[in-house]
């Protein structure tokens, strides 16, 4: 591979040398900014350089020029429940009429809807939807993609969407990680036996899938609905054991201790969080936990907002992703999520930019590798569409803004 030159750049996300950890509270406004003109030096699928036109070299294998276009870091989607069987719209219509979505969960629909139609898929059948999705992902700017199970709810199934999402990891152009959410919902079979189950995952599935290495992560949904404090602790300290580091599903509807239990077992990340009292955004802005906030499920399931601004200012680190999955949030742009971020919590385009992009690497402990643009780092990068700043991202949410996508020096899309 030789070197690829993306010049002339109207704009260029910048923020910080050397950057190879999250950005917390303030830091993100001090450290982030949009150079122009610019470029881009790529080479063996890295980023060689970058800087101010003028400090451009004068010759690449390949020269590119963007015409005043932008260059973005990829964006990192940390929160995705891609792999799944089928659309659910008839919730939606069943909400609108009145139902609530835990009301629609506690009548059997919801998860467990998704994974009785998922058991009568095939791998295959389940694999080819999925390619779909993500070539649609993709084309949204999105180079990094964390996929969770979780629509198995049984060890066979749960198995089976793993070897899916690795099928996908080793065929498809752009970073994929795997958590293991066994811990979704109760299945119906063990509605009299819950602790049945949580073994079941805490002493036959996490060890058979970190032998199998199909995970990179355990995720529990810690909620009334779903599982409490003390058994996301057995699950998250279970994943210890066998080198599966936690990133939970916490605060989504109820504050019931799953900050504490994710602080106490070293989990790397807090999903969802509508619903955080203050001494919930204390810890956060005291701990090393990456606050991944999921704007798009709170805006179509009528929820409250994450408190974005508030946990900046307590000094927390804060992501942003898209949590797609076809009950509570059927979307996948991540440009879309900038627009919920500015418009609905209160981000600069900024702010929310780095939140899906170096945080949310931090969140899948990849800072280091992917996530800014920083010499070294793999050169995973968006080149928009012409527009007049960054903040036209968010604002002109009915239009396409990305015209290119790179993942590691190749161009994918
Ligand atoms: O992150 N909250 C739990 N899990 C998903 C929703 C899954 C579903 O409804 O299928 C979420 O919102
Ligand atoms: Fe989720």
């Amino acid at each position: 591979m030789g070197t690829t030159l993306l010049t002339n750049a109207g704009g260029l996300f910048i923020q910080g040398e050397h950057l190879n950890q999250a950005l917390r509270g303030q830091d993100i406004s001090s450290n982030c900014t949009l150079l122009d003109p610019s470029f881009v030096l790529i080479k063996d699928g890295l980023i060689k350089d970058y800087g101010a036109i003028g400090h451009a070299p004068d010759r690449a294998d390949e020269i590119i020029d963007l015409h005043g276009k932008f260059i973005l870091p990829g964006f990192v989607d940390s929160h995705t429940h891609t792999v799944f069987a089928g659309s659910r719209e008839k919730e939606m219509v069943a909400r609108s009429l009145g139902k609530s979505y835990q009301e629609i969960a506690q009548e059997g629909g919801g998860i467990l809807n998704s994974a009785a139609k998922l058991r009568n898929m095939s791998e295959d059948e389940l694999y080819d939807a999925a390619v779909i999705r993500i070539q649609r992902i993709l084309a949204k700017g999105t180079t990094t993609l964390e996929i969770k199970s979780g629509y198995g709810l049984s060890y066979e199934a749960e198995l089976k969407m793993l070897r899916v999402i690795k099928r996908l990891k080793e065929n498809l152009p752009i970073n994929i990680y795997a958590s293991l959410l066994a811990a979704h919902a109760l299945p119906k079979e063990f509605a009299d036996n819950r602790a049945a189950y949580i073994s079941m995952i805490t002493d036959r599935l996490i060890p058979e899938v970190a032998y199998q290495g199909l995970a990179d992560f355990v995720d529990v949904f810690c909620e009334k609905i779903a599982f409490s404090a003390a058994e996301t602790e057995q699950i998250l300290e279970a994943g210890q054991r066998h080198g599966l580091v936690g990133k939970i599903h916490s605060n989504q509807f109820t504050s019931i201790g799953g900050i504490e239990a994710a602080i106490k077992h070293r989990a790397l990340s807090v999903d969802h969080l509508e619903h955080l009292p203050q001494h919930d955004i204390d810890l956060l802005g005291q701990s090393d936990l990456v606050a991944t906030l999921l704007p798009q499920a709170a805006f179509f399931l009528s929820d409250p907002m994450p408190p974005a601004r508030k946990l900046i200012d307590a000094g927390a680190t804060i992501a942003l992703a898209t949590d797609f999955n076809p009950g509570s949030s059927p979307g996948y742009s991540m440009p879309f999520i900038m627009t919920l971020a500015c418009a609905k919590m209160g981000l600069t385009p900024i702010e929310a930019l780095a939140a899906m992009t170096i945080n949310a690497a931090a969140s899948l402990n990849q800072a280091g590798q992917f996530g800014s643009i920083t010499r070294g780092k793999r050169a995973d990068l968006i080149i928009t569409k012409s527009m007049p700043s960054l903040a036209y991202m968010a604002y002109a949410f009915s239009e396409e803004h990305i015209d290119q996508v790179y993942a590691a020096g190749e161009r994918i899309h």
